[in-house]
Parts: structure tokens; C-alpha cells; sequence
């Protein structure tokens, strides 16, 4: 496996696509990671967010982001994951976690999760996320 820990705009151009093209929309909303990586690839503004990129053979396996522009005044950054699909249940959502809280952690911050549907409610429960360590706005209550 091959992480790739980079500023989202100083990316190359390709894996900023494959990330965006990876991440699918929402049935009622644009994916925010989405946007992220479609912005970065146009308009490539660096400092705003951290990308990690989990690779297996050259394949993406997912990616998570931490949120350098809304966590500016907080002592914990947000992340968001995504996991392919066809990776979900191998424990890459956890593997991605834990590297996006040692990312947060050499910048002296915690995390913060923002649990936003019944799945990823599940998820945080099961890696043990604290409600204080939810963003405003979301719970881990089903
Ligand atoms: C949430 C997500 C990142 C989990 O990724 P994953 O690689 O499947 O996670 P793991 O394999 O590490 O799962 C660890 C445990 O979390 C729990 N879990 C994972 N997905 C779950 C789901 N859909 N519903 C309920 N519990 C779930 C399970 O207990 C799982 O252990 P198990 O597979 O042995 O039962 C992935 O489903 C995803 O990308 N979802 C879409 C994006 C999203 O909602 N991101 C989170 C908010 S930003």
C-alpha cells in the first residue's frame, strides 16, 4: 500500500482528477470532497485542504481530507473519508482515520467527524469517535 500526504492544490493534475472522479455525488447534494478536488483542479489555492490518498498496486482505495480553511480558528480539524465501494469492510476507513489523526496531530489539533447519514453514524460509533469530537450540527445517534 501507498500513501500520498500532500497540500490538495500541490497535487499532480491526475490524481486530483482521480480523486474527484472517485468521489461521487450525494442524491441531494454536490460531495464537499468532491468539490474540494474539482476546485483544486481549476482553481489550485493552496492551505486550504490536506488530501491522503490511499493506494493498493497504483489503485485508489479511497481518500480522506482534512479541512485546513474551516478548522482555522479551532483546535480540532474536520475530516471527511471516502472508501470505494469495493473496499468498503476491509478496514481501510479505519487505516484512513487513524493517518488523517496523526496529520492532525503534527499540526497540534484533534479531529473532528461529521456523521451525516445512518452508514457513517455507524462507522464513528464503531471506531469509537466521542460525541465531542462531532462537528456542530451532527450526531452519532441513529
Ligand atoms: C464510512 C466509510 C468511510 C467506512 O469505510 P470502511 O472502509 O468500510 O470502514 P472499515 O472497514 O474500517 O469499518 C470499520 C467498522 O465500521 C463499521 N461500519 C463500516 N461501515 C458501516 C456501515 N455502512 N454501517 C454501519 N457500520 C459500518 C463496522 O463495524 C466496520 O467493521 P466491520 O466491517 O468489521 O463490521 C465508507 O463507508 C464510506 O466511504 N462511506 C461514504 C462516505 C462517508 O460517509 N464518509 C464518512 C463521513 S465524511
Amino acid at each position: 500500500m501507498r500513501w500520498l500526504i500532500k497540500d490538495i492544490a500541490k497535487m499532480d493534475v491526475g490524481i486530483r482528477r482521480m480523486l474527484r472522479s472517485a468521489t461521487p455525488n450525494w442524491r441531494d447534494a454536490e460531495d464537499y470532497m468532491r468539490v474540494a478536488a474539482r476546485e483544486s483542479v481549476t482553481d489550485p489555492k493552496s492551505g486550504k485542504y490536506i488530501a491522503i490518498a490511499l493506494f493498493r498496486n497504483q489503485k485508489l482505495i479511497g481518500w480522506a481530507m482534512c479541512d485546513l480553511w474551516l478548522s482555522q480558528c479551532s483546535k480540532k480539524m474536520r475530516i471527511y473519508l471516502y472508501v470505494k465501494r469495493q473496499y468498503r469492510h476491509m478496514g481501510f476507513g479505519t487505516l484512513l482515520f487513524r493517518k488523517a489523526k496523526e496529520v492532525a496531530k503534527r499540526r497540534g489539533k484533534g479531529v473532528r467527524v461529521c456523521p451525516h447519514n445512518k452508514e457513517s453514524r455507524g462507522f464513528f460509533r464503531a471506531i469509537r469517535i466521542t460525541k465531542e469530537d462531532v462537528a456542530p450540527g451532527y450526531t452519532l445517534s441513529t
